[in-house]
C-alpha cells in the first residue's frame, strides 16, 4: 500500500511504499533531504513527525534523547509509513547546503564506450554514501597524487553508486592513468560535492539543456533528477559532438525521448560551433519564457549565450558550466 508524505515547512510531497524507508522514498522522488550514512548511525536524517503513524524497520545505533523522542523525532532511514504523514525535515535547495565529504570509493566497473571515452563507475562503502545535487562536481584522487575535478554523471537519488565520464586527453595525467591502468576494485578517493551548477527547482519555465561532447555527463544527472521530480515543463536537449565523435549515450537519450512526452532530444554532429548553434536554433523561434543549462568549452559558452539572448532568453536564466580540458 502506498502513502503520501508531506515535508514541512516546504510543502513538498512524495509517495512511499509500505516498508520502504522514508529516506529512500524521498530520494527516489528527487527530494534532497538531509542524510548521511543511510543506516541509522549518523543521525543526519532526523525528522520530526507532525502527523500520521510510522513503524521502525531497522535498528539504529544513533541515540535520540528522551526529549527528542517526546517531540516526535525519528530517523528517516529507519522508519516507514503506516499512514499518510506530515514530517518536518530539512531539504537542500542549493549546492552550498551540502557539506564537503571525503570518501574512499572503489572502482566497480569501467566501460569503454569508444576509443577515447569511458564511463567510470565507483561504489562508496555502505554507510558512507555521497550526498550531492545534480550538476555538482567531485574531485577524484588516485594515490593522493593525481587528481581531477569532474561533474558527477549519476543521479543524486543513489549516493552509493557514482558515475563519471572521461575523455582521453594526452595532456592530463589523471585521465591517462584511468584509461591505461585503472582496474576493478582499485581505490579512488573523492571529495565532493563542489562547484558545478544545480537545478532551479521552483521555476516552471521550459528547459533547454545544451552539451558539447562529454558535457553530457552532468546533463544525464540533471535529466534523471528532473524525471524523479516529475517536471511537467518541456525539456529540450541539444547534444553537439564533433563530426568524428559519437553520441556515446545516444540510446539513453532516444529512449528517454520515446518514453517521456515532455522530453525532446536533438543530436547534432558537426565540424563548427557556428553550424551547431544554427541547427539548435531551428528548433526555437522565441526563448523569452525559457531557462537554459549549458555545458561546453568556455569559448563556445560565450557564443551560445550571446545567441540565446538574441532569441529573447533572459541572461539571468542561463547557467553555464565550462568544460575544463
Ligand atoms: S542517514 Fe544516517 S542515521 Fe539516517
Amino acid at each position: 500500500m502506498a502513502f503520501q508524505v508531506e515535508i514541512l515547512p516546504v510543502k513538498k510531497h512524495f509517495q512511499t511504499e509500505e516498508k520502504e524507508s522514508l529516506l529512500h522514498a524521498a530520494l527516489r522522488a528527487g527530494l534532497n533531504v538531509n542524510h548521511g550514512c543511510t543506516n541509522g548511525a549518523c543521525g543526519d536524517c532526523k525528522a520530526r513527525l507532525v502527523e500520521g503513524e510510522l513503524s521502525q524497520i531497522r535498528h539504529h545505533d544513533f541515540i535520540l534523547t528522551e526529549a527528542e523522542k517526546n517531540a516526535g523525532d525519528i530517523l528517516m532511514c529507519c522508519h516507514s509509513a503506516l499512514s499518510n504523514l506530515k514530517l518536518e525535515a530539512s531539504l537542500a535547495t542549493d549546492g552550498s547546503d551540502i557539506p564537503l565529504q571525503d570518501i574512499t570509493t572503489r572502482i566497480r566497473r569501467i566501460e569503454h564506450v569508444d576509443d577515447n571515452t569511458l564511463r567510470l563507475y565507483l561504489r562508496t562503502p555502505r554507510g558512507n554514501t555521497l550526498r550531492f545535487m545534480a550538476g555538482q562536481h567531485a574531485i577524484l584522487k588516485l594515490d593522493n597524487k593525481l587528481q581531477r575535478e569532474l561533474p558527477i554523471a549519476s543521479c543524486p537519488c543513489d549516493g552509493l553508486n557514482l558515475e563519471f565520464h572521461l575523455h582521453r586527453d594526452s595532456s592530463d595525467v589523471f585521465t591517462n592513468a584511468i584509461f591505461d591502468c585503472a582496474k576493478k576494485s582499485m581505490p579512488i578517493q573523492i571529495s565532493a560535492p563542489c562547484n558545478g551548477i544545480t537545478l532551479v527547482e521552483n521555476d516552471p519555465s521550459p528547459i533547454l539543456f545544451i552539451a558539447w561532447g562529454i558535457g553530457f555527463a552532468p546533463v544525464q544527472s540533471l535529466i534523471e533528477n528532473c524525471l524523479s521530480l516529475e517536471f511537467q515543463q518541456q525539456m529540450v536537449f541539444h547534444w553537439v559532438v564533433h563530426e568524428h565523435e559519437n553520441h556515446y549515450a545516444d540510446g539513453y537519450c532516444r529512449s528517454t525521448d520515446d518514453a517521456i512526452d515532455n522530453f525532446h532530444y536533438n543530436p547534432i554532429k558537426t565540424k563548427t560551433a557556428a553550424e551547431a548553434i544554427s541547427r539548435m536554433l531551428k528548433w526555437h523561434n522565441n526563448l523569452e519564457q525559457w531557462r537554459s543549462y549549458i555545458f561546453a568549452p568556455p569559448a563556445i559558452i560565450d557564443s551560445v549565450v550571446e545567441i540565446l539572448c538574441e532569441k529573447g532568453l533572459p541572461k539571468e536564466k542561463i547557467q553555464s558550466d565550462p568544460l575544463v580540458a
